[in-house]
């Protein structure tokens, strides 16, 4: 698939509104518990790595966070994102990229992934992947990750996702991450069927 097939998949999926989408959540109520866990504070600057239309960003900035950064590669998930926030949205960095390719231009205290990294199936993909979260981030850096647990669903959005302890996600990641905390979450979809969520912190 290219990147704009990519693209326009989830524009799609982001076009077709937000009761319509497994993901959707009103607010991000485990990402906020893993940053709880992991210590941060509202003078970490965070980078929501595929978030898209996620309230995670609108959470953040009533949380007083001022360094926030959303990156997706669906402009239109971003903009329902932007809309939703009004003026508040000029305090948010916002970047359309294919996060495979994207060259981070700084380093970030929080990486956060909810429903994203899970969708690479390939080896070369998880490698460009780590390779871009290495760059993003430094030593002392956070990376919290929200995938779907060995029990979870097995595709989304039709497409096939692999699915993850936190222990298989640490191997994953490999040095120089460190497994500090882990959660397991049963998401509620917008059309009541239960998704596993393994969540993990890792620091480095
Ligand atoms: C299941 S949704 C999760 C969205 C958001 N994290 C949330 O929790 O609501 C997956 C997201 O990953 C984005 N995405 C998929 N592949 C991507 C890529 N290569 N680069 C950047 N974003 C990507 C999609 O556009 C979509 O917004």
């Amino acid at each position: 698939m290219t990147d704009v097939d990519t693209a326009g998949q989830w524009d799609q999926a982001y076009d077709a509104g937000d009761t319509t989408r497994s993901w959707f959540q009103e607010h991000a109520g485990q990402s906020l518990s893993m940053l709880d866990a992991a210590g941060t504070t509202q003078q970490d600057s965070v980078i929501d790595v595929g978030g898209g239309a996620s309230t995670f960003v609108d959470d953040l900035l009533d949380r007083g966070h001022h360094d926030v950064t959303v990156l997706d590669i669906s402009a239109t998930g971003l903009d329902a994102a932007r809309n939703r926030l009004g003026h508040a949205a000029v305090d948010v960095t916002w970047v359309v990229a294919d996060l495979l390719r994207w060259q981070p231009p700084r380093s970030y205290r929080v990486w956060h992934d909810r429903a994203v990294f899970h969708f690479l199936t390939a080896d070369d993909q998880r490698q460009q992947y780590l390779q871009v979260l290495n760059a993003a981030t430094a030593t002392g850096s956070v990376a919290v990750f929200g995938t779907f647990a060995p029990d979870g669903p097995q595709r989304c959005s039709g497409l096939p996702v692999a699915r993850y302890s936190s222990i298989e996600l640490a191997g994953e990641l490999g040095d120089p991450w460190r497994l500090t905390f882990e959660a397991r979450e049963q998401h509620r979809t917008p059309g009541g069927a239960i998704q596993p969520f393994t969540w993990a912190v890792f620091r480095r």
